[in-house]
């Protein structure tokens, strides 16, 4: 026994985070990085300070209502927290922490390689390679839509959407975006605003999706909206699948209302719309935004900089609830 805080670090994170949540807590560590069913996951929780979660655990109001009294705060190693009711957490004077910031140049990374891979038609030119069907060179063969010069549409202008904006800006794209605010002129940065989703969308070429899951964007592109998209425009989405209704997305690809999809985020992963995977015009990869060594480590930091803070009795810097 020590009388460290007990942790409950629901999946297996890089090493030098688990180093120094071992230094530092009694850390409940999860070394066949499973997803807990909810149930095992409350029962792990005995007499946990804080749970360290992942956006694949659902702490809904229905778990956190049956969390031990011992668990004072939930410090997420994630930017997104649609997967816990912050509401539900407040009510029980828990703790709730995410990790901004750190993450937005690894996910725009991933944003500007599904622009470029769904509008190359990288998935298709791959597969001819690794099946060793490539016929010949020819002039008409593969043909994508060019980037450079096009203009990109930004829903939801935060850390993620800036930086992609700013990394659009070297293929000389046009950037239009809609916010629920306006942004400052120095953060605009040139890009056009429109007051509304309906008035962006006739203006994307290309639409990257970078607003996050709540009530109000769940299904956010719809029939209706992908309607006003220009024909052949081509759409991105590195937030949350919840934002996309499935069905409208897969029809306008499947009648070549829109020229491709790249996608890193899905509704229900990892068992995505299977139809996803027998069309030739999406660029699909697993969630992995934030996958690199620098960013999965300095999450991990981050979230354990506001566990810190709240154990000291100090206000961590990312609090949501
Ligand atoms: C996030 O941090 O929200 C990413 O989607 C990975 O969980």
């Amino acid at each position: 026994m020590t009388d460290r805080p007990a942790v409950l670090v629901t999946r297996k994170l890089p090493r030098a985070v688990e180093e120094r949540l071992a230094r530092d807590y009694e850390a409940h560590f999860n070394r066949d990085d499973r997803v807990y069913p909810a149930d095992e996951l409350v029962e792990l929780a005995a007499g946990a300070f804080a749970i360290m979660p992942c956006h694949t655990e659902k702490l809904d109001a229905g778990v956190i209502a049956r969390l031990p009294d011992t668990v004072r705060a939930i410090c997420s190693y994630s930017v997104g927290y649609d997967h816990i009711d912050l509401a539900a957490a407040k009510a029980r004077g828990i703790i709730v922490t995410n990790t901004p910031e750190v993450l937005s140049d690894a996910t725009a990374e991933v944003a500007m390689l599904l622009l470029l891979g769904a509008a190359r038609r990288a998935f298709e030119g791959e597969r001819q390679i690794r099946t060793d069907t490539w016929a010949e060179w020819s002039a008409v063969h593969q043909l994508g839509v060019q980037v450079t010069g096009k203009r990109l549409g930004i829903l939801g202008m935060g850390r993620v959407g800036r930086i992609m904006a700013r990394r659009a800006r070297g293929f000389d794209m046009e950037i239009h975006y809609y916010n629920r605010h306006r942004l400052a002129p120095e953060l605009e940065a040139g890009a056009t605003y429109h007051e509304s989703v309906e008035a962006l969308l006739p203006h994307c070429d290309f639409l990257s999706i970078h607003c996050p899951a709540t009530p109000e964007t769940h299904h956010l592109l719809d029939e209706a909206r992908i309607a006003l998209l220009p024909d052949s425009a081509v759409v991105i989405n590195t937030a949350r699948g919840a934002v996309v209704d499935d069905d409208a997305l897969i029809a306008a690809l499947r009648s070549g209302r829109l020229f491709a999809a790249g996608l890193d985020v899905f509704n229900n992963e990892p068992n995505i719309d299977p139809r996803y995977r027998a069309l030739d015009n999406t660029f699909l990869l697993p969630h992995i935004g934030s996958a690199t060594r620098e960013t999965r480590d300095a999450m991990g930091f981050r979230a354990l900089d506001n566990l810190d803070a709240i154990v000291a009795g100090r206000e961590p810097r990312d609090r949501l609830a």
